[in-house]
């Protein structure tokens, strides 16, 4: 994605280094065009090295390449930080004296500010008026927060952390052009927890990382989220809601009520049995005796009940296996999707060194007429592959109906 990130004349214009190198780090070409004032507290080689791409804040350099329309219109995202109540005031009311307000004006990129000054100024209804035509015309404001500001005083006015105002721009840029747009998305994650007494349970070692990273995808891809989250051991991204369920029947009933939703994945390690005749009172060694069995007895299967459910929208199925062999692995996994009956199966093999916390994952996407993805890495690359398995098949399904 290209982005632009726009820089103004405050302190805080140091802490967009830090933004522009996160933004390139996540593979993003990163334009920055700072205002003559920002150049007076960070220098232009830092930009440029952080970017790599040249920087200027000149309207006049480079005029036969049309910088000053150029650089907004081929814009994914602006993101301004800090913005100075100047800023404000200039972006508020259309200026463009200098080619950070050029290139904005000249874009159709949505357009993330994260405000920065004195809680005096911030306060001022002059610039809370800008701010509001800005969020009114469709600008993500991003902060500012309460915190230590220039000089010795401290109060509402500090920018937000620059890895904020990052995550509020992908999501924001997300919600525009994003795969998912104006899809909704349910992921169920973690493992579900089966009672034996008040103090003991059944479970298993799912940490919730895969669906989490899951979730993640799909609210960067613009999706609305909801997670229903077992037991998870990992936190919850921004953005997304959060429902809390410990045990297989929490998780059905929460995973039924949202059976509509466009996208529905089951990456939770549901508990296949419960125990039965759990009780409320704390099992002692006297009453369990010396060599106590616990009898168990079957979960539904919540995969295959929403696959019987009459639906439109996408089913994605999970498969653990211990299979070493390839084939064999990628055979099972087309008979559990044939037998659960969801659209798409995210096949993935488990040990005790693979699959569940570890950090690399490799996965195979499986539909029924066989592997439609291979993707192997950290669990946020091969998430963001799955989800694009999904988008892409949300969008052929729609084609279908036209
Ligand atoms: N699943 C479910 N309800 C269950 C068990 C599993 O919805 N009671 C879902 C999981 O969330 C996952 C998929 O089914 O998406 C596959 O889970 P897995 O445990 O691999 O499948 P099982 O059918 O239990 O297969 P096996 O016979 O290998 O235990």
């Amino acid at each position: 994605m290209r982005v632009v990130v726009g820089i103004s004349g405050g302190i805080a214009a140091y802490k967009a280094a830090l933004a522009i190198r996160e933004l390139v780090k996540a593979g993003h070409d990163v334009h920055v065009v700072p205002t003559a004032s920002a150049l007076r507290f960070i220098g232009r080689p830092t930009l440029e090295a952080l970017s790599r791409n040249p920087v200027t804040d000149e309207v006049f350099d480079d005029v036969a390449a049309v910088r000053h329309v150029a650089l907004g219109q081929s814009a994914d995202l602006i993101v301004i930080l800090p913005a100075t109540a100047n800023t404000l005031a200039k972006l508020a009311h259309g200026l463009a004296d200098d080619l950070l307000g050029t290139t904005v004006l000249a874009s159709r990129a949505p357009l993330v500010i994260a405000p920065a000054m004195h809680t005096e100024m911030w306060e001022q209804p002059a610039v809370q008026a800008n701010v509001r035509a800005l969020a009114e015309r469709g600008a993500t404001i991003v902060g500012p927060v309460a915190g230590a500001l220039t000089g010795a005083d401290e109060g509402f006015g500090r920018m937000a952390e620059p890895a904020d105002v990052v995550a509020a721009a992908l999501e924001a840029a997300g919600r525009h052009s994003g795969a998912l747009a104006g899809r909704s998305v349910v992921v169920s994650a973690g493992g579900t927890r089966e009672p034996i007494d008040p103090v003991r349970f059944l479970g298993n070692r799912s940490s919730g990382a895969m669906g989490v990273a899951l979730a993640s995808a799909a609210r960067a891809a613009g999706a609305s989220v909801t997670l229903v989250g077992a037991n998870l051991h990992v936190p919850v991204p921004s953005g997304v809601e959060l429902v809390e369920v410990e045990t297989t029947a929490q998780l059905r009933e929460a995973m039924l009520e949202r059976a509509s939703a466009d996208v529905v994945v089951m990456a939770a390690a549901v508990a296949d049995y419960r125990v039965r005749g759990a009780v409320d009172e704390k099992r002692s060694k006297e009453s369990w005796g010396e060599a106590p069995t616990i009898e168990l007895e079957l979960n539904p299967d919540i995969l295959a009940e929403l696959a019987g459910l009459p639906r439109e929208g996408l089913l994605v199925g999970f498969g653990a296996e211990t299979e070493a062999d390839d084939d064999a692995l990628v055979e099972r996994g087309r008979a559990k999707l044939a037998r659960k009956g969801a659209d798409l199966l995210v096949l993935n093999r488990v040990g005790h060194d693979e699959g569940f916390g570890a950090v690399d994952t490799r996965v195979r996407v499986l539909d029924a007429d066989g592997v439609v993805a291979d993707a192997s890495g950290q669990k946020a690359s091969v998430a963001r592959v799955i989800i694009e398995c999904v988008a892409q098949r949300l969008a052929s399904a729609g084609e279908e109906h036209q």
